[in-house]
């Protein structure tokens, strides 16, 4: 193993990543803003903001896949005679003495020095304001006096970040601004349709300004060279049409030992439409300068930030673990939890990887991040279900994502994939176990936003079920459609046409005798809770009704499902065998184990057993357990997108992390603590921070969605940081099936799986109104509570009764 160098470390007591050098293997990001106003933030200040919807309501511009990496962000230049260089060392790149970067919980803290000056910068969305705020700190740390030019630097998107990028006809004589004081606005298409502008504005008096980015930059000059900075002096340039910028130019003098703050809010605000004006063509500034007033001081942006990390002290105090182990700790009581945010908020919209113009939000995707939030803001959950019910058609079926602006399916993807259903199960449970809210099943939710279609969210429930069962194959197993879980299995979609999408292309339905055994075991698993949430609503012949048809899938897996040492993986269109020994490749796939384990079935045959051990033996390499194995080596046709990819990357046979948690959820069932921690040390991210900083490239605080595979060329190089059903999968394993802190309808269910290394640990829980603190003697056992003792007195089995206030618990395995 190469030498791997250090990028960075953690800081647990400020719940940060430290960031020591800038060139980190690839940008590391962070994500600012909690429901409306969004930022994207790497390491150097790149990246990009937008309001709700990535691409509807892109606020500046970003540009992807670009050279060098990483091009666009807020810059601040600083001109200290003839150097000129940036806090974030990006763009243009001068050698600093000093610089740090601390990610944070919705905030990040860029540090640079350079000639006896410090430049600090906090960026942060204050909660409940549409607006970035920039909190940069100059400070003089030399024994002379300084005279520093500061230009900031933002460049404006043209709101639809699709179009932006590609229909410059148009775009190059549309552009808009209007310069007042020091606020400068961006207001393109606000004289037509749109009732919204945005602002880059400081808290102090400029001398000068930019709008114009040709005029500022020189159009044969860089971001790292802009002629206006490079010669100490603004253009004054006002933008009409080609590309609008805002840039503000301030003279800053300091003593030695003086220092300076500047607030720079990067602000959206939006107008009724008989208000969008205050004089001809003159747009309306009331809500911004109200807005711009709430900031206006470092006191007012010290208020706002405490207040952001009392948010997070709130939300990271409902669960918080204490077992000793550090690179455990911070992952459940910090990191995790984190990521589990972000990807609620996100789904796969916007990162690095995900350009924020292609996927909106997933319908399986964004049920499964909400089992990752919902302990923390339930409402949001809540409304999140009522939004993804609302794109579900009336035969069952869904839209496969939807956008978070209008809250629309998305016509371009449309619908077709037949795992979809189940996570609204999945999802729906989830929350009103965490609650103890029945009352969301009845509230009323339209089909494909129909208003006038409305059913309950129960009859969602029931029909999602029943689009399984109706879409039965030859082996009465579930038909795949489109796809399962896993996208680029497309055993309908038959293309040999490079030009078109392997998700979207035909589906043929007609005679198809593909099959899924991932979506028979997620039906076997959501199909027990249903049919356990009809018995908790009363509703028993329904829950009779459904058992059957869990019963009946139970024996269509036994029957065509299993291989002999592990579960097939799907029946392709003809009906023949996928996943299976008597296949030259892909022999068997991770999707199916971790499903059909998860639903226990066959367990009393030893099914279950001895499909964890076939994952361990053929799936599983240092880095984690890779999708398939052998890998594809060939494109085939009746496959589709799996077969590719070249060997041990994304879905063909990568470690795709997601379903890691899958199989390790399994074990735990089973009772296999040493095994369901090793397999989730190893994609454990504080774990490979430790170990693969270069090698890993990706942030070391967050999973990524993929890590190349053991037949990959570079087996352990991670890719797609950040926005991946990973998080809510490793944090439901590590809470609710490691640590063993379940929430249940009437309780707090205790069944922890752990190795037999365990020591004692505390979990301190925050479950509806009530205050637990549990304590687990593990006594060296892997899986077994012996004895539950509350508040004093042993209780019968391991569910604590839920009853409001505080509770000491201790649990003896
Ligand atoms: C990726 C999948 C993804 C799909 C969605 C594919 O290229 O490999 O991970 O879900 O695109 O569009
Ligand atoms: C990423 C998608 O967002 C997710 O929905 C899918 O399950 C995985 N890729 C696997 O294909």
């Amino acid at each position: 193993m190469e030498q791997q160098k250090r990028y960075g470390h953690f800081d647990d007591q400020h719940r940060e990543y430290v960031i020591t050098d800038p060139q980190t293997p690839w940008p590391w990001i962070n994500y600012l803003g909690n429901e409306d106003f969004f930022s994207l933030i790497s390491n150097t200040a790149g990246g990009y903001s937008f309001y709700k919807d990535a691409k509807f309501r892109r606020i500046t511009r970003y540009r992807y896949n670009n050279v060098p990496m990483d091009n666009g962000g807020r810059y601040f230049y600083i001109k200290d005679g003839d150097t000129v260089w940036n806090p974030g060392w990006k763009p243009c790149k001068t050698p600093l003495d000093f610089y740090e970067c601390r990610h944070g919980m919705s905030y990040t803290r860029i540090t640079g020095r350079k000639d006896g000056v410090e430049a600090s910068v906090l960026f942060f969305v204050p909660l409940k304001k549409w607006c970035e705020v920039q909190k940069l700190t100059l400070k003089n740390e030399s024994s002379a006096v300084k005279k520093l030019k500061l230009f900031s630097f933002e460049e404006w998107c043209l709101w639809n970040a699709a179009t932006d990028m590609e229909n410059f006809q148009r775009n190059f004589s549309t552009g808009e601004v209007e310069i007042e004081g020091s606020t400068i606005y961006h207001k393109t298409e606000y004289r037509e349709r749109r009732n919204h502008y945005a602002f880059y504005h400081v808290n102090a008096p400029i001398q000068g300004y930019d709008t114009d980015r040709e005029t500022f930059v020189g159009l044969y000059n860089e971001f790292a060279n802009p002629d206006a900075v490079m010669e100490g002096k603004p253009r004054n340039s006002h933008a009409h049409g080609w590309s609008p910028i805002a840039s503000h130019y301030i003279e800053v003098e300091l003593k030695p030992g003086e220092s300076k703050d500047f607030v720079f809010l990067l602000g959206y605000i939006e107008n009724e439409q008989d208000e969008k004006f205050e004089a001809p063509q003159v747009i309306n500034k009331k809500k911004a300068h109200a807005l711009i007033s709430e900031l206006d001081t470092t006191e007012k942006v010290d208020k706002a930030f405490a207040e952001l990390n009392a948010l997070w002290d709130n939300l990271l105090n409902i669960y918080k673990v204490r077992t000793g182990n550090d690179k455990l700790d911070r992952m459940v009581n910090i990191w995790n939890q984190y990521q589990c945010m972000v990807t609620f908020n996100f789904s796969r919209s916007a990162s690095f990887f995900e350009s924020g113009v292609g996927r909106g939000m997933g319908f399986r995707d964004s049920n499964q991040d909400l089992v990752g939030f919902v302990h923390q803001i339930p409402p949001r959950a809540r409304q999140r279900i009522i939004d993804i019910a609302s794109t579900q058609f009336p035969d069952g079926g869904c839209y496969h994502q939807y956008q978070p602006l209008t809250k629309r399916g998305n016509n371009d993807i449309g619908g077709g994939f037949n795992d979809d259903p189940c996570w609204l199960i999945f999802g729906t449970v989830a929350y009103i176990k965490e609650t103890g809210d029945f009352s969301i099943l009845d509230e009323m939710v339209p089909f494909d936003n129909q208003p006038g279609s409305e059913v309950t969210l129960f009859e969602h429930l029931k029909i999602s079920m029943d689009h399984v069962i109706k879409n039965l194959g030859p082996h009465m197993l579930p038909l795949i459609g489109r796809a399962d879980w896993n996208d680029c299995l497309n055993l309908n979609c038959f293309s040999w046409d490079p030009n078109e999408s392997f998700q979207t292309t035909e589906n043929v339905s007609e005679g198809t005798k593909a099959e899924s055994l991932m979506i028979a075991g997620l039906f076997v698993v959501t199909g027990k809770d249903y049919v356990a949430l009809c018995k908790k609503t009363g509703k028993d012949d329904e829950a009779a009704r459904m058992q059957k048809a869990v019963d009946a899938m139970i024996d269509a897996v036994k029957k065509h499902g299993w291989d002999g040492e592990w579960y097939l993986r799907a029946y392709d269109f003809y009906g023949r065998k996928i996943g299976s020994n008597e296949n030259d490749e892909a022999k068997i796939f991770i999707e199916s184990q971790g499903w059909c384990t998860m639903a226990e079935i066959g367990a009393e045959d030893g099914l279950v057993a001895k499909s964890l051990d076939s994952c361990k033996k053929y799936l599983e390499c240092e880095h984690g357990m890779v999708l398939n194995n052998p890998a594809f080596s060939k494109y085939i046709y009746e496959y589709g997108e799996i077969s590719s990819y070249p060997e041990g990357y994304k879905e063909n046979a990568g470690i795709f992390c997601h379903n890691n948690p899958w199989v390790i959820i399994g074990e735990c069932l089973a009772g296999r603590g040493n095994d369901a921690w090793s397999h989730y040390a190893k994609i454990l991210p504080s774990y490979v921070e430790e170990k693969y900083q270069t090698l890993h490239k990706v942030e070391p605080y967050v999973n990524c969605q993929m890590v190349a595979g053991k037949d990959a060329f570079k087996p352990g190089e991670g890719k797609n940081s950040w926005l991946t059903g990973t998080a809510a999968w490793m944090w439901y394993t590590v809470s609710e099936f490691i640590l063993g802190i379940k929430p249940d309808y009437d309780g707090i269910r205790i069944d922890p799986c752990l190795p037999e290394t365990a020591t004692d640990y505390t979990v301190q829980r925050k479950f509806r109104d009530a205050d637990y603190e549990i304590t687990i003697h593990p006594n060296g056992a892997q899986k077994g509570v012996k004895k539950v003792v509350l508040d004093g007195s042993p209780i019968e089995g391991t569910v604590i009764p839920y009853s409001a206030g505080k509770h000491v618990v201790e649990v003896t395995m």
